[in-house]
């Protein structure tokens, strides 16, 4: 197959759609007699709610009906434990169910008015009577309830830590180098431009059009089919914009439910959407304190890992994910020790938030990595080149590909590191000390199966599609790449549709997987496409009917025989003669299993930061970035790198603003908008470089593809926080790193 637009800076396709304001969001169809919602939180974190007094409210011209628990329709029911993908063990959160409060924001009432400003009116009129109970929502205060996790059916995406290996604690004992240290690391929440929101089309009977923010319209389908008991054929979910969301949407939320069951109890359309403060009351990354003890032999090898986390859940779903298995998968040791529990508290479920568990785990050993290699007077690259292996360990597998020494090496090339002077303290630029530290990234590089299908017109148009979701990601401009290629077709005839859950089957997009795994699933819709234009071309001209697949180039729209005795056939003059005047082909993209498992697969990262301190305010700027990735093959090196761009900056932003604070007496978040939650703007945000080391990997997929959406942020905020202990001497373990822990 050419690749004449893989690998090319393709802006994106959807972009004037976006900036003309034609590309519409959930929230922003409208239908006729629509109906808004408006939902009133809960004011406590544990407890009953004894009375709502919903008498003013109702009063309210306008008003057409208020729901709570007491009226909550019995259409809704929820049987399964897993109604969708990205369930965690546990029972999901209903809203409504029941009298009880079980997180500080839930849901407890909602109107349903004429319009969202008497809807919004009306609930500011309702008040709530609670018998509150103690809550316990301090991770810190409540390490003592930390357990191990309950498996589920999501834990082959997210694998529990591998068994202890050799005597971690023995060998720590005895080694001559040591360092470790507590990391507390505060809640995150997400905010993506475009807050939740749902807007339900009631069709007939149980038939439902539902236009919803969401990363997976057929995760959505799933959901609202199993919850209220319809035909999934009954319930259509269109997303085919979503304005950011960075793990958010990869569960329904409430919202949805809420939306879906007025509509269906009041057989009218309805509309519900979620202001910036509702946001923040519900889905986040869980606060985690982890603490690490990692020792080395005199000459710098690593001879024990240990690192153990306990999260925050709620106490209705053990939330996992991936915190403490990284460490043995890039650094070599003979004994391990890896622990990973949880703590529930009387909090909202977490939720996966870019690089769910990556970002959080690979903080601590990137830093304890630092550490290790300053007592052992090493260089912080030379100390993880002596620690390098091509292998998994906690698997003993080795890695399909992996270009990290690359990355260091040119990482390190483009930000001038030869010229560091290792002493911490010992650089200056005017009163303000300068910091050069590192760190390594890494994501796994997953695959799930994904269909698509693709139809050629005798217009000489392709479209294919997928019920995948692009988030900004890029997913739109990419398979339309791949497709154009696929087929040897100007970019200009090919569309890539998605975001419905008519469309071809398509997982949630996230983890990184959707270019590998939809990317398989178009490549594959392509050759079945090839195939059926053989085949009509061998039905309508007898000179096809001894060529085979393999002989034949699909290059300028046209199917040309190697023997060149055999006429080139135009695809739009086989598709002008097949019924409906098109050649359509639907197909199942599959990992190749049989290849990937024997391989760990994964992007690497390689970043290099500087920073300037002010020690007389602890104010920290992050003057330079450099990002260098080996994650396999970049299929548009413009939307990947603002990708890696988007992950460069939420890395500072982690490392340095963002914190979700809670008031703990109430169990609340406090900085529930996006002017107390900081953070970083355009002046916090100086030069940053993004390197792509290409890899050239068979294994992972056909294409090589292994995913970018999570490795641009994993390894950034050690980066800086290394940086800082290279200005002035001290290791802040803690994130975000505050103005106090530099004064
Ligand atoms: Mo990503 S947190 O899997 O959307």
């Amino acid at each position: 197959m050419q690749q004449k637009y893989i690998g090319k800076a393709i802006s994106r396709v959807d972009g004037p759609a976006k900036v003309t304001g034609t590309a519409k969001y959930a929230a922003e169809y409208n239908v006729p007699d629509l109906h808004y919602g408006y939902v009133v939180n809960s004011t406590i974190a544990n407890g009953e709610i004894e009375k709502i007094n919903l008498t003013k409210a109702a009063m309210v011209d306008g008003v057409v009906k208020i729901y709570t628990h007491e009226n909550r329709p019995s259409t809704a029911w929820l049987s399964l434990n897993y109604a969708d993908m990205d369930a965690p063990p546990g029972k999901p959160f209903v809203p409504m169910h029941n009298n009880k409060v079980v997180y500080n924001g839930q849901p407890i009432a909602m109107v349903v008015a004429k319009s969202f400003e008497v809807a919004r009116y009306a609930a500011s009129l309702i008040t709530v009577e609670y018998k509150a109970d103690k809550s316990d929502t301090d991770l810190v205060a409540n390490l003592q309830n930390a357990r191990d996790p309950k498996k589920g059916l999501a834990s082959f995406l997210k694998p529990p830590p591998p068994k202890p290996k050799g005597n971690a604690a023995k060998a720590y004992e005895a080694a001559p180098l040591k360092a470790g240290g507590s990391f507390y690391h505060g809640v995150e929440h997400h905010n993506p431009m475009e807050p939740f929101a749902t807007t339900v089309v009631y069709e007939d009977k149980d038939k439902l059009k539902i236009y919803d923010k969401t990363q997976g319209s057929v995760n959505t389908q799933m959901y609202v089919a199993n919850v209220f008991g319809l035909k999934f054929k009954d319930v259509r979910v269109l997303s085919p914009f979503v304005g950011g969301a960075f793990g958010s949407g990869l569960r329904p939320q409430y919202q949805l439910f809420l939306s879906v069951m007025a509509a269906l109890d009041m057989q009218c359309n309805v509309r519900l959407t979620l202001n910036r403060h509702q946001m923040f009351t519900f889905g986040h990354r869980p606060a985690t304190l982890q603490n690490t003890f990692y020792g080395a032999d005199a000459d710098g090898k690593l001879q024990s890992i240990q690192h153990e986390s306990v999260a925050e859940t709620s106490t209705y779903e053990d939330y996992t994910e991936i915190v403490v298995n990284w460490a043995n998968m890039i650094y070599p040791s003979p004994n391990v020790n890896l622990q990973y529990k949880l703590a529930p508290l009387n909090m909202a479920s977490p939720m996966d938030m870019r690089a769910p568990g990556g970002a959080t785990g690979m903080h601590p050993v990137e830093i304890t990595i630092d550490e290790l290699a300053h007592q052992a007077g090493m260089d912080p690259v030379e100390f993880r080149l002596l620690n390098y292996t091509d292998e998994d360990e906690t698997t003993g597998k080795p890695y399909s590909s992996k270009e990290l020494k690359e990355c260091f090496k040119q990482a390190a090339e483009k930000f001038g590191w030869a010229k560091r002077n290792p002493q911490p303290r010992s650089m200056r630029r005017g009163h303000k000390l300068v910091g050069w530290g590192m760190a390594t990234g890494i994501w796994e590089a997953m695959q799930v199966p994904t269909r698509a299908e693709a139809i050629l017109t005798a217009d000489g148009k392709l479209t294919v599609r997928s019920a995948t979701a692009d988030f900004g990601t890029g997913t739109y401009t990419v398979m339309a790449q791949i497709a154009a290629d696929a087929m040897g077709m100007s970019l200009d005839n090919v569309t890539f549709e998605l975001g419905d859950s008519d469309m071809p089957f398509a997982p949630i997009s996230g983890g990184s997987f959707t270019a590998a795994s939809c990317g398989t699933a178009v490549q594959a819709a392509c050759l079945g496409l090839k195939k059926k234009l053989l085949k009509k071309a061998q039905s309508t001209n007898a000179e096809y009917k001894s060529v085979n697949l393999d002989d034949i180039a699909f290059v300028d729209g046209q199917l040309q025989p190697t023997n060149s005795a055999v006429k080139p056939i135009a695809y739009t003059d086989l598709a002008a003669a097949s019924k409906n005047k098109q050649i359509a082909s639907k197909n199942m993209g599959w990992p190749q299993m049989m290849k990937q498992r024997k391989y760990t697969r994964a992007a690497h990262s390689a970043i290099f930061a500087e920073v300037e301190v002010d020690e007389d305010f602890g104010v920290v700027k992050v003057t330079r970035l450099v990002s260098a990735i080996a994650a396999g093959k970049i299929l548009n090196p413009k939307t990947a790198r603002s990708q890696i761009l988007g992950g460069m900056v939420w890395g500072i932003s982690k490392a340095l603003r963002e914190e979700s604070v809670m008031d703990h007496r109430i169990g609340r978040f406090m900085n529930t908008n996006l002017g107390e939650y900081h953070t970083p703007v355009n002046a916090d945000i100086h030069q940053l470089d993004v390197i792509f080391v290409e890899e050239d990997d068979q294994i992972v997929n056909d294409l090589g593809i292994k995913g970018i959406g999570e490795i641009g942020l994993v390894g950034v905020p050690p980066a800086i926080a290394n940086a800082i202990f290279h200005a002035t001497g001290k290791r802040v373990r803690n994130l975000p790193i505050k103005l106090n822990d530099l004064m």
